[in-house]
Protein backbone atom coordinates (compact mmCIF):
# COMPACT_ATOMS: atom_id res chain seq x y z
CA UNK A 1 0.00 0.00 0.00
CA UNK A 2 1.59 3.53 -0.86
CA UNK A 3 1.28 6.54 1.45
CA UNK A 4 -1.51 8.20 -0.82
CA UNK A 5 -3.39 5.31 0.08
CA UNK A 6 -2.75 5.07 3.90
CA UNK A 7 -3.70 8.98 4.21
CA UNK A 8 -6.70 8.69 2.42
CA UNK A 9 -7.83 6.02 4.92
CA UNK A 10 -6.79 8.16 7.83
CA UNK A 11 -8.47 11.33 6.17
CA UNK A 12 -11.76 8.70 6.62
CA UNK A 13 -10.80 8.08 10.62
CA UNK A 14 -10.91 11.63 11.04
CA UNK A 15 -14.59 11.94 10.17
CA UNK A 16 -14.88 9.64 13.04
CA UNK A 17 -13.08 12.19 15.52
CA UNK A 18 -14.86 12.69 18.70
CA UNK A 19 -13.75 16.51 19.18
CA UNK A 20 -16.15 18.67 20.84
CA UNK A 21 -13.92 20.54 22.71
CA UNK A 22 -10.56 21.28 21.09
CA UNK A 23 -12.82 20.95 17.14
CA UNK A 24 -9.71 19.54 16.06
CA UNK A 25 -10.21 16.09 14.02
CA UNK A 26 -7.08 13.90 14.12
CA UNK A 27 -7.30 10.42 12.22
CA UNK A 28 -4.53 7.75 12.25
CA UNK A 29 -4.48 4.71 9.83
CA UNK A 30 -2.04 1.88 10.99
CA UNK A 31 -1.30 -0.72 8.54
CA UNK A 32 -0.31 -3.83 9.63
CA UNK A 33 2.24 -6.80 8.36
CA UNK A 34 -0.91 -9.07 7.35
CA UNK A 35 -2.50 -6.16 5.16
CA UNK A 36 -4.91 -5.07 7.98
CA UNK A 37 -5.92 -1.76 7.83
CA UNK A 38 -7.24 -0.27 11.70
CA UNK A 39 -7.99 3.17 12.33
CA UNK A 40 -8.43 5.41 14.77
CA UNK A 41 -9.68 8.92 15.73
CA UNK A 42 -9.35 11.34 18.46
CA UNK A 43 -11.70 10.79 21.51
CA UNK A 44 -12.36 13.65 23.57
CA UNK A 45 -13.84 13.90 27.04
CA UNK A 46 -15.32 16.34 29.12
CA UNK A 47 -12.87 15.66 31.96
CA UNK A 48 -10.08 16.93 29.08
CA UNK A 49 -7.06 14.50 30.36
CA UNK A 50 -9.15 11.68 29.57
CA UNK A 51 -8.85 12.74 25.95
CA UNK A 52 -7.22 9.74 23.77
CA UNK A 53 -5.09 10.53 20.55
CA UNK A 54 -5.83 9.01 17.34
CA UNK A 55 -2.79 7.07 16.80
CA UNK A 56 -3.06 5.35 20.15
CA UNK A 57 -6.87 4.61 19.53
CA UNK A 58 -5.34 3.03 16.21
CA UNK A 59 -3.00 1.12 18.26
CA UNK A 60 -4.78 0.19 20.94
CA UNK A 61 -7.52 -0.96 18.62
CA UNK A 62 -5.63 -3.30 16.27
CA UNK A 63 -3.68 -4.95 19.64
CA UNK A 64 -6.88 -5.75 20.90
CA UNK A 65 -7.97 -7.27 18.08
CA UNK A 66 -4.53 -9.35 18.18
CA UNK A 67 -2.38 -7.05 15.37
CA UNK A 68 0.78 -6.34 17.06
CA UNK A 69 3.29 -6.37 13.95
CA UNK A 70 2.74 -3.26 11.95
CA UNK A 71 3.70 -2.08 8.58
CA UNK A 72 3.58 2.05 8.90
CA UNK A 73 1.07 4.57 10.40
CA UNK A 74 -0.87 7.45 8.33
CA UNK A 75 -1.81 10.63 10.42
CA UNK A 76 -4.28 13.11 8.71
CA UNK A 77 -5.88 16.32 10.58
CA UNK A 78 -7.95 18.97 10.15
CA UNK A 79 -5.94 22.94 10.14
CA UNK A 80 -2.62 23.71 8.08
CA UNK A 81 -0.12 22.21 10.37
CA UNK A 82 1.40 18.74 9.61
CA UNK A 83 0.53 16.53 12.68
CA UNK A 84 2.87 15.54 14.10
CA UNK A 85 2.04 12.96 16.80
CA UNK A 86 2.79 14.11 20.44
CA UNK A 87 5.45 12.55 22.97
CA UNK A 88 3.02 10.05 24.36
CA UNK A 89 1.78 8.35 21.10
CA UNK A 90 5.20 8.24 19.79
CA UNK A 91 6.30 6.08 22.75
CA UNK A 92 3.80 4.19 22.08
CA UNK A 93 4.59 3.09 18.93
CA UNK A 94 8.00 2.38 20.15
CA UNK A 95 6.38 -0.54 21.85
CA UNK A 96 5.86 -1.89 18.72
CA UNK A 97 7.67 -0.74 15.77
CA UNK A 98 11.61 -0.21 15.12
CA UNK A 99 13.34 3.00 14.27
CA UNK A 100 12.94 2.22 10.70
CA UNK A 101 9.12 2.31 11.14
CA UNK A 102 7.18 4.86 8.29
CA UNK A 103 5.31 8.02 9.64
CA UNK A 104 3.17 9.55 7.31
CA UNK A 105 1.73 12.97 8.64
CA UNK A 106 -0.61 15.12 6.19
CA UNK A 107 -2.91 17.97 5.69
CA UNK A 108 -5.23 18.78 3.04
CA UNK A 109 -1.77 20.11 1.61
CA UNK A 110 0.14 17.48 1.01
CA UNK A 111 2.28 14.93 3.81
CA UNK A 112 5.87 14.99 5.06
CA UNK A 113 7.34 10.98 5.72
CA UNK A 114 9.74 10.54 8.14
CA UNK A 115 10.83 7.39 10.51
CA UNK A 116 10.23 6.55 14.09
CA UNK A 117 13.26 7.10 14.80
CA UNK A 118 13.70 10.53 13.89
CA UNK A 119 10.68 11.57 15.84
CA UNK A 120 11.98 10.00 18.61
CA UNK A 121 15.79 8.90 19.00
CA UNK A 122 16.78 6.91 22.37
CA UNK A 123 13.08 6.07 23.28
CA UNK A 124 12.61 4.50 26.45
CA UNK A 125 12.87 0.75 27.06
CA UNK A 126 13.08 -0.75 30.31
CA UNK A 127 16.42 -3.27 30.64
CA UNK A 128 14.69 -6.02 31.70
CA UNK A 129 11.45 -6.16 29.64
N1 LIG B 1 -4.23 14.74 19.17
C1 LIG B 1 -4.11 13.56 18.48
O1 LIG B 1 -5.12 12.93 18.14
N2 LIG B 1 -2.86 13.12 18.20
C2 LIG B 1 -1.70 13.72 18.60
O2 LIG B 1 -0.62 13.20 18.37
C3 LIG B 1 -1.75 15.00 19.30
C4 LIG B 1 -3.11 15.53 19.62
C5 LIG B 1 -5.59 15.22 19.49
C6 LIG B 1 -5.92 15.17 20.95
C7 LIG B 1 -6.98 16.25 21.08
O3 LIG B 1 -8.24 15.68 20.82
C8 LIG B 1 -6.65 17.23 19.99
O4 LIG B 1 -5.72 16.58 19.12
C9 LIG B 1 -6.04 18.52 20.49
O5 LIG B 1 -4.94 18.29 21.28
Amino acid sequence: MNPAELIDQAVHAAERAHAPYSGYRVGAALLCEDGTVVLGCNVENASYGLTNCAERTAVFSAVAAGLTRFSAIAIAASGSELPYPCGACRQVLSEFCGADFPVYVATAAGYDSLTLGELLPHSFGAADG
